[in-house]
């Protein structure tokens, strides 16, 4: 079964419109087997859009309101995302449920709001370092996964594993962890929908760098990447995209 090879370039609260610029020339001469989407702060979201129409490279949100619009100062809607040309949003990233008190019950409806709106969900979910050492792992990512696969729309969604103990660390994990996470994350997805769950793309994030993404990529289960840090170095989210197998 072919999956969609994916990577995802999440600039979190970085980069500005030379790196807009800079990306998307760098992007526009490398081959790059992977379908490659850019999450940009909201503000350059539309000149991404327009630099990147004639490229294969789709733009993305990194969040989105979980209301559709109203007096809700500092949101962005889903359908506003669409509308200037997103064709994803991150949502449940550990950095919303940690420093913004996200919790799963707030993803799930932000997952329904944003698949009405035409966008794909990636999906974030992972385990903190504690929940890793107490073996609660897969308890911890099959919690985050329940919350929102009752009611979803597989053919709008990715999911991204995320363990947090290796986002912006500089600590990765090592691809046996990752593929063990992976598999354990498609199997319960199939106990919701078999079918869908052997044509999810799913991404490994943390601290994905040149030198670990073709280990991480060629593992079975995992299908690209989530990519924070090495994302806002033009050679090294070059590296990364041409690391991906297919
Ligand atoms: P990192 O971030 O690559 O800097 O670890 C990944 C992410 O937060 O999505």
């Amino acid at each position: 079964m072919m999956r969609q090879s994916l990577v995802i370039a999440n600039w979190k609260l970085n980069g500005n419109l030379k790196l807009v610029d800079d990306m998307v020339s760098a992007l526009a001469s490398a081959r790059c087997s992977a379908d490659v989407v850019i999450c940009p702060p909201a503000p350059y979201l539309a000149a991404l859009e327009t630099a990147t129409q004639r490229l294969n490279i789709e733009v993305g949100g990194q969040n989105c309101s979980v209301y559709s619009n109203g007096a809700y100062t500092g949101e962005i809607a889903a359908e506003m995302l669409a509308e200037v040309g997103c064709k994803y949003v991150l949502l449940g990233h550990s950095e919303r449920r940690a420093l913004f008190a996200e919790d799963d019950t707030l993803i799930a409806k932000k997952v329904q709001l944003a698949q009405q709106a035409g966008l794909t969900a990636v999906l974030c979910v992972g385990e903190t370092l504690q929940q890793r050492e107490a073996g609660k792992t897969l308890d911890v990512v099959k919690a985050q996964l329940s919350a929102v696969l009752n009611d979803v729309d597989f053919n709008r969604l990715v999911v991204a594993y995320e363990p947090v103990w290796a986002i912006g660390t500089g600590e990765t994990a090592t691809p046996e962890q990752a593929q063990e996470v992976h598999a354990a994350i498609r199997q319960y997805v199939a106990t919701f929908n078999t079918d869908a769950a052997s044509k999810l793309a799913l991404l490994y994030g943390g601290s994905v760098k040149p030198e670990n993404a073709e280990i991480l990529f060629a593992q079975d289960d995992i299908d690209g990447g989530l990519i924070g840090g090495a994302s806002l170095n033009t050679d090294q989210f070059l590296a990364i995209c041409s690391a991906v197998k297919g």
